[in-house]
């Protein structure tokens, strides 16, 4: 186990806190930790200050209009820090998110990707650069620079909540799905943050970024120890909420029985699925060239991080 060993390493030197480890073979990342209980996901969604409840889920779905991106803010508002993640956020809206993250009066501790974006510069860079103590987050297999490096089976917490990571390649090889917590102190239904991987009721081009069909095929709907040991999307609970990177057509949110049901790609065969997005037909990428050299390395790039702050504004 070399590569949880030199993994483990790695994070004890970025993380703030030390980490928690739940299990041998899984990393955590981790939190100052509160005694919690779960509550019903229409109290967790709306964010109020009262007293009753020692665990609280905020959630905020921000969009970016040119490339229809959302962005999540997530965090535990139960915890006396109030520790907070953006997941996906774009370098055009930092300020927005920076400013809605001051207002609801929360840590911001961490700005995590679900993959190498194609579409639009992530955010995670300039992030770093305006609120101090920020760690960017990326899968390994992106290959892209990034505090931390996550794999499949890893953990990162929040105060008392936690996303699990689920390795689900195909969109790009470095494609991963984030899942909030399995425990009885962690919101019910579950929410998954899907990336390109699946969207509603489509899902992202296999074409470019080491993008595989068949892959993807089976992130979505493996129901064998696939992918590092973790299940397909599929394979969650059927009333799981489906939040994905992108839409085009207004929609907010789905569940996994809702795209298992309707999705018009993914509930195909293999080889029909695969067919499909070999006939897409879609146009070369137009941001590709600048988006994906510049998300290698947090969006950053070679300029100095004030020169980049400027053009986003
Ligand atoms: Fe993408």
């Amino acid at each position: 186990m070399l590569r949880v060993s030199l993994h483990r390493l790695s994070l004890s030197a970025l993380c703030s806190y030390p980490p928690r480890s739940l299990s041998p073979r899984h990393q955590t990342f981790s939190f100052p930790q509160l005694r919690t209980r779960a509550i019903p996901l229409s109290t967790m969604r709306d964010f109020s200050t009262s007293s009753d409840l020692t665990t609280k889920l905020l959630f905020r779905q921000l969009f970016e209009k040119d490339s229809s991106t959302y962005t999540y803010l997530l965090a535990d508002v139960g915890h006396p820090d109030k520790p907070a993640l953006l997941i996906d956020p774009v370098d055009k809206t930092v300020d927005r998110d920076i400013s809605l993250v001051k207002d609801l009066g929360l840590r911001l501790i961490y700005a995590i990707n679900t993959h190498v974006h194609a579409d639009h510069i992530t955010g995670t860079g300039l992030l770093k650069t305006k609120v101090p103590g920020v760690k960017s987050v990326i899968s390994k297999a992106s290959n892209s620079k990034a505090d931390m490096h996550i794999e499949a089976g890893d953990k990162i917490y929040f105060g008392d909540l936690f996303l699990e990571v689920r390795a689900t390649p195909g969109h790009t090889q470095g494609c991963v799905t984030y899942v909030t917590g399995d425990g009885p102190d962690q919101p019910t239904p579950r929410m998954a943050f899907t990336g390109d991987t699946l969207l509603i009721r489509g899902c992202g081009r296999t074409d470019f970024q080491g993008g595989s069909s068949h892959q993807l095929y089976h992130s979505v709907h493996s129901q064998a120890r696939r992918w590092d040991d973790e299940n397909g999307i599929f394979t969650l609970p059927k009333d799981t909420y489906i939040y994905p990177a992108h839409d085009y057509k207004g929609f907010t949110v789905s569940t996994v029985g809702e795209e298992i049901q309707y999705n018009p790609r993914l509930t195909k065969g293999e080889e029909t699925f695969k067919s499909i997005m070999e006939n897409l037909n879609l146009p070369y990428p137009k941001m590709i060239d600048v988006a994906v050299p510049a998300n290698l390395v947090c969006g950053l790039q070679d300029d100095s991080a004030e020169s980049v702050a400027a053009t986003s504004k």
